[in-house]
């Protein structure tokens, strides 16, 4: 990240805290958030696994919100292209956003290239810092394979040469080494997917799909979700 994106520009700015903690927002809300952060190729699966994964969770009461590289470039981050130096500003609002949904006691769903180490360590290192669980998931798949998939024509143009700083043509993508979640996805179905993060979050007692999110260790135990439909 550069000291240019890195600055604090406003001066004169208190913190106001609110009038209670996360834990007891949590306790009162029964259910706990956290971040799963999606990184891969372009068409390595992210969107698809992280969409699938958040309907899953939403069918099963649990409040998930998927936040998609692609559709937050619609809006909140615009003015950002894909130099080294925008993709990093990129990650850096997206984390900052994803962070308050998960303090709200929403699980946080991201799904972008993430392609530099650097840059997600700033992500994971944030959410460490507040105190909030940051699962790093990784949709791994060959190259070739993404660029056989290809689902939105990119891997052409960026061969073309009509797309610059195409991560895995003209940009690299540093892979992660220690993801939390590590899916072949040319290798597992979407469904197979799924399944792993859950059983990764239900080992770790950060989620139990057959009775709701699981609750902090603030006296609280688990109740019955609600609106099991799935
Ligand atoms: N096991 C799998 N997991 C995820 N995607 C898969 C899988 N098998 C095939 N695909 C396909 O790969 C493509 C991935 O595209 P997408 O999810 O948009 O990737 P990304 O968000 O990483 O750019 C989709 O066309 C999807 O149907
Ligand atoms: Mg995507």
């Amino acid at each position: 990240m550069t000291a240019a994106t890195r600055e604090a520009k406003a001066t004169n700015i208190v913190w106001h805290d609110g009038s209670f903690t996360r834990q007891e927002r949590e306790s009162i809300l029964g259910r706990k958030g956290f971040m799963l952060w999606f990184t891969g190729l372009s068409a390595s699966g992210k969107s698809t696994l992280a969409t699938a994964l958040e309907q899953h969770l939403v069918a099963h009461g649990v409040s998930a919100y998927r936040l998609d590289g692609d559709n937050i470039r619609f809006g909140l981050n615009k003015n950002l292209g894909f130099s080294d130096q925008d993709r990093t500003e990129n990650i850096r609002r997206i984390s900052e956003v994803a962070k308050l949904f998960a303090d709200s006691t929403t699980i946080a769903i991201t799904s972008f290239i993430s392609p530099f180490k650097a840059d997600r360590a700033v992500a994971r290192e944030l959410h460490n810092a507040a105190g909030i669980p940051f699962i790093e998931v990784y949709a791994d798949v060959p190259i070739q394979v993404a660029e056989q998939r290809d689902p939105k024509g990119l891997y052409k143009k960026a061969r073309e040469g009509v797309i610059k700083d195409f991560t895995g043509i003209s940009s690299p993508y540093e892979a992660p080494e220690q993801a939390e979640v590590h899916i072949r996805t040319d290798l597992v179905s979407v469904e197979e997917g799924v399944r792993k993060i859950v059983a990764y979050l239900e080992e770790r007692d950060l989620l139990t799909l057959s009775k709701g999110v699981k609750r902090d260790s603030n006296g609280v135990s688990d109740t019955p979700s609600k609106a099991i439909k799935a």
